[in-house]
């Protein structure tokens, strides 16, 4: 096991475009072990492989209150989306501190393989279903900042740009 650095806002990589998982094998497992005690460890309730730079379809979230209801969704996608939709307040690990609304389907259906390699189907609504959503963007290379106005998203650019900064000064 080992926790994996993640990527932060602005960075350019989190904009690349993932490929499919090509074989469920034991480099997966080991990834999908990394991912999902980085994901703990920084409390967060999902991580996109995007995220720690490796750019395959692969997603791992825990919406559970006791942490321990991990959901391994490898290769998802969307088989089905409610004509309903709401704005939903959402945070992420690459943009710490910033929480903004994005509006998302109420309801999903997802198709995927889970980390044994099998192939199943998932109905999700409420939390769940928008922490898919959000991951699943990452995977095409989008953070949910860019649903903001340009305005507000080039504060937030300059706002993490500056943070980044100040930690490095204080590593110097
Ligand atoms: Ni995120």
């Amino acid at each position: 096991m080992a926790l994996l650095p993640i990527l932060c806002y602005p960075d350019p990589k989190l904009h690349k475009v993932a490929k499919p998982v090509q074989a469920v094998d034991a480099r997966v497992h080991q990834l999908v072990s990394d991912m999902l005690e980085t994901m703990y460890e920084a409390k967060g309730i999902g991580l996109a492989a995007t995220q720690v730079d490796v750019h395959e379809r692969l997603i791992v979230i825990d919406v559970s209150e006791d942490r321990q209801q991990p959901l391994v969704l490898i290769n998802p996608a969307l088989v089905w989306t409610s004509p309903e939709t709401h704005l939903n307040e959402e945070g992420c690990l690459s943009v710490p501190g910033i929480y903004d609304g994005v509006q998302r389907f109420d309801a999903i259906k997802v198709t995927a393989l889970d980390g044994a390699g099998k192939s199943r189907t998932l109905e999700a609504d409420g939390m769940l279903a928008v922490c898919i959503q959000h991951e699943m963007d990452h995977l095409l290379g989008k953070v949910f900042v860019e649903y903001l106005s340009p305005l507000k998203r080039n504060r937030i650019k300059t706002k993490m740009l500056k943070a980044q900064r100040e930690e490095r000064d204080d590593k110097d």
